[in-house]
């Protein structure tokens, strides 16, 4: 397995400016990382400026990765900053909660495209820069539930699964080229579930138990670093993941009953 130093890898980042992906880049800006920074909120984004060691560490180029102009915009300003990408880092991500029977056509496309066609896409135009790059990674953060689905977040659960798929094949392809690790979180504290795109649930959805981001953000960078392919951040997460494997029936009762 690769062992990957950070300093002085160049990064791009997608959804920097809160939760996973802000403390992400705070931590690899520590490990003197340069680093390029999008999500729409460019104030948020403005506070990382606090944790550069140097004032050419971070750029921030803030935007909807939803565009194909931004995404294009993130690499060529990594190239022209940095000289290239050796880490690419989709994190970005939205969902949405209730019954599949109260959502709508405009929520499922609007979580398939952040989730799954703005990762997939802005990889495709990294795919030859990150080639030239030192050691490359890309990173994927995914979901438990793309291994595993629960009710009420299908969309959800839907750009996930693909997200795993599409890294699945594509790793095997860049196969001593260019690495792929796939991040599944389980709930995590954040704003995710405050800026669901669309709330139908008759349930309370307010995680009750959640990992802190600071603590997905560290362990994601361990894995980085080790050259790891799949990481499932949580012992709940590992043991859905094992159930669902070795008794899918039975975890279908068990999803069904408890959600
Ligand atoms: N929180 C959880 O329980 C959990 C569990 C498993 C996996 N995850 C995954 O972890 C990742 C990060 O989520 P989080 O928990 O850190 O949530 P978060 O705090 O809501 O952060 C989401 C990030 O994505 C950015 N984003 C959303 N839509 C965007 C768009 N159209 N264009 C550009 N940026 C956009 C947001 O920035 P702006 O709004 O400023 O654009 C923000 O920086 C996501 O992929 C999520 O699916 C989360």
């Amino acid at each position: 397995m690769v062992r990957r130093k950070l300093e002085q890898k160049r990064v791009v980042l997608t959804g920097a400016s809160s939760g996973i992906g802000f403390e992400l880049a705070k931590q690899l800006l520590k490990k003197g990382c340069r680093l390029v920074a999008t999500a729409r909120r460019q104030e948020r984004l403005k506070e990382l400026k606090k944790f550069t060691n140097s004032s050419d560490q971070l750029e921030i180029v803030s935007g909807d990765i939803v565009s194909a102009k931004l995404r294009q915009n993130l690499v060529d300003k990594a190239i022209t900053s940095f000289g290239g990408v050796d880490i690419l880092i989709n994190n970005a991500g939205i969902g949405g909660l209730g019954p599949f029977e109260k959502s709508t056509e405009d929520s499922m496309r609007k979580i398939m495209e952040v989730n799954f066609f703005a990762p997939v896409e802005l990889t495709r135009i990294a795919i030859p820069i990150l080639r030239k790059g030192v050691c490359p990674i890309i990173v994927n953060i995914s979901s438990v539930l793309g291994h595993r689905a629960v009710p009420e977040k299908s969309e959800y659960c839907a750009s996930k699964f693909a997200i795993h798929g599409f890294s699945d094949s594509l790793r095997a392809e860049l196969k001593g080229e260019i690495d792929l690790l796939l991040v599944s979180p389980s709930t995590t504290q954040s704003e995710f579930f405050d800026r669901a795109v669309e709330n139908n649930s008759d349930r309370d959805w307010t995680p009750q138990k959640a990992m802190p981001p600071a603590v997905v953000a560290k362990k994601s960078i361990q894995a980085i670093m080790a050259g790891k392919h799949e990481i499932v951040l949580t012992l709940g997460g590992k043991g859905l993941v094992f159930l669902d494997n070795i008794a899918p029936t039975l975890t279908n009762k068990l999803v069904q009953r408890f959600g």
